[in-house]
């Protein structure tokens, strides 16, 4: 069975009837094919979304009702967490237990800015005797949403439910490496009552659909997450239109680490950082900056961890699944081959596991460059993969030049028992986001997060990402 677009609360199949097929990463089978959207399909997306805003059922409604929409979507989502989380697992490959926390994230979303939805207020600003001025927070209408394929239901939901909570609607296009969890969150929402053409779902090729939705000049909005190249040339096509973007490009993160830290606990929050989803997550940990004094300690610890994890198929729940795809497995490889070559040692895995009973799925192990410099490749570019870039570090002032010496900007993590190190270089790294003796806070739906510098701007999650779907309306009235 294909597995169909969602346009206008509709299930349709693509305008030329095309189709792809999606994989399973763990095995290299096919595991569903789906409508491939075209150009019309997004043209006809993006009109079912303004008659939405348009509508009484959407446009007309009270933002109360939207909130009790949105709370209906995350009690629904969590009532079939086992069946999303499964399908999660398949279609990326991630570990059952982080499709798990993944789908209660995208619940928590609809919860949270579902309790917004009628809280969303302007302000009155004085101004002189006889004048009453005032301005309204309006929604800025059809927001249009690439998103990638490492964490489908969560990003997913992570823009959905603040644009729906400030009544916009949204065409959604999903990664063609990881399309099925999306296209059930639009399922669910219609099911608990989301009016049609609010929130359509369109599978599809980045080339294609996705270049036809973020250059249609009828979107207000543009919300895309994935890689600098891509992000470019979308924000591009929007300025053609004046449209406003929100860019989240991922990054190079660093985790800083004192010889005075809880080195177990440390050593924890490091390895979850980079190995969680196989390191493909923006906010991946791929830089550790380790105090020379406690280097060996803590990369034993590490390499310990990463030579003791269990690798397999997701739905088996092992601590680390495969990669996406055959492509990004070879770029991860070819990534360490490059470590090597520059002069790293590796300190753990450096290829694919030996296990035959793995050899279909795009399988890596879990990988430590030791000895790294900071102006290495492989301290600089995005890997998207299991591989941590292990530098060493004399004092505070070389960790925050190294940590800062990166095109990316987008989280540090900061392991220490002194506060007066951990306050310094968190007023001084250019992150969007610092994590102190911890790292990611569980999906942080309530915590803005976004980057300084190429890991993008405008923030997602928390309050602050209603700015992006509002457009604030000031009104003078003169009365005497
Ligand atoms: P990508 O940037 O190509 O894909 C992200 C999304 O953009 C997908 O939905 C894709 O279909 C769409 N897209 C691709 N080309 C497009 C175009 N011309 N116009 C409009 N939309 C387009 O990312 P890809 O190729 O999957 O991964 C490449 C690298 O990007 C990764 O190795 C990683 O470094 C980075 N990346 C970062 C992510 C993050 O979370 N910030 C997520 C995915 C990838
Ligand atoms: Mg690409």
């Amino acid at each position: 069975m294909t597995e169909q677009l969602i346009i206008d609360g509709n299930k349709a199949a693509a305008s030329d009837g095309a189709t792809f097929d999606v994989y399973d990463p763990s095995s290299g089978g096919v595991l569903a094919t789906v409508a491939k959207a075209t150009r019309a399909d997004v043209d006809r997306a993006v009109g079912a979304a303004h008659s939405a805003l348009e509508s009484k059922a959407w446009g007309g409604a009270p933002p109360a009702e939207r909130g009790r929409i949105m709370i209906r979507i995350a009690q629904t989502l969590r009532e079939r967490a086992e069946e999303l989380a499964t399908l999660e697992s398949r279609d990326n490959g991630k570990p059952l237990k982080q499709a798990r926390t993944d789908v209660q994230v995208a619940a928590r979303y609809f919860e949270f800015f579902g309790g917004i939805a009628d809280k969303i207020m302007g302000n009155t600003i004085p101004l002189a005797p006889g004048f009453l001025d005032y301005t309204v927070r309006e929604p800025i209408g059809v927001s249009a949403q690439i998103i990638p394929w490492n964490y489908p239901i969560q990003i997913g939901a992570r823009g959905v439910a603040p644009a729906i909570a400030a009544g916009c609607t949204v065409v959604l296009k999903p990664a063609e490496d990881a399309p099925m969890t999306a296209l059930r969150l639009g399922e669910v929402a219609l099911e608990c009552g989301l009016p049609p053409g609010v929130v359509n779902v369109l599978p599809g090729m980045g080339p294609e659909a996705g270049a036809a939705l973020a250059s249609h000049p009828g979107i207000n909005q543009l919300t895309f997450t994935g890689s600098v190249e891509v992000g470019i040339a979308v924000a591009k096509m929007a300025a053609d239109n004046v449209v406003p973007v929100v860019m989240e490009l991922g990054g190079k993160s660093p985790n800083i680490v004192f010889a005075d830290a809880d080195l177990d606990a440390t050593a924890q929050g490091v390895a979850n950082a980079i190995f969680q989803n196989a390191g493909q997550t923006c906010s991946a940990g791929s830089r550790l900056l380790v105090e020379r004094k406690a280097h060996d300690a803590l990369v034993a610890k590490l390499a310990e961890r990463a030579k003791t994890m269990r690798v397999g198929p997701g739905v088996s729940d092992p601590d680390m699944g495969p990669i996406i795809s055959k492509k990004q497995l070879e770029t991860v490889d070819t990534y360490v081959k490059i470590g090597e070559k520059e002069g790293a040692k590796i300190a753990a895995g450096g290829s694919r596991p030996s296990d035959a009973s793995l050899g279909k799925g795009y399988f890596y192990q879990p990988t430590l460059l030791d000895g790294v410099s900071p102006d290495m490749r492989v301290a600089q570019e995005e890997i998207f993969g299991p591989v941590l870039a292990i530098i060493t570090f004399d004092d505070l002032e070389e960790a925050i030049t190294i940590a800062n010496r990166s095109q990316y900007g987008l989280v540090a993590g900061i392991w220490t028992r002194d506060i007066n190190k951990a306050m310094t270089i968190a007023s001084r790294v250019q992150t969007g986001q610092v994590y102190i003796n911890t790292y990611g806070a569980g999906g942080g739906v309530e915590l803005p997060f976004g980057g300084y510098k190429k890991s993008g701007y405008g923030r997602e999650k928390g309050l602050d990402s209603l700015a992006s779907y509002t457009q604030i309306k000031n009104v003078c009235v003169r009365f005497a």
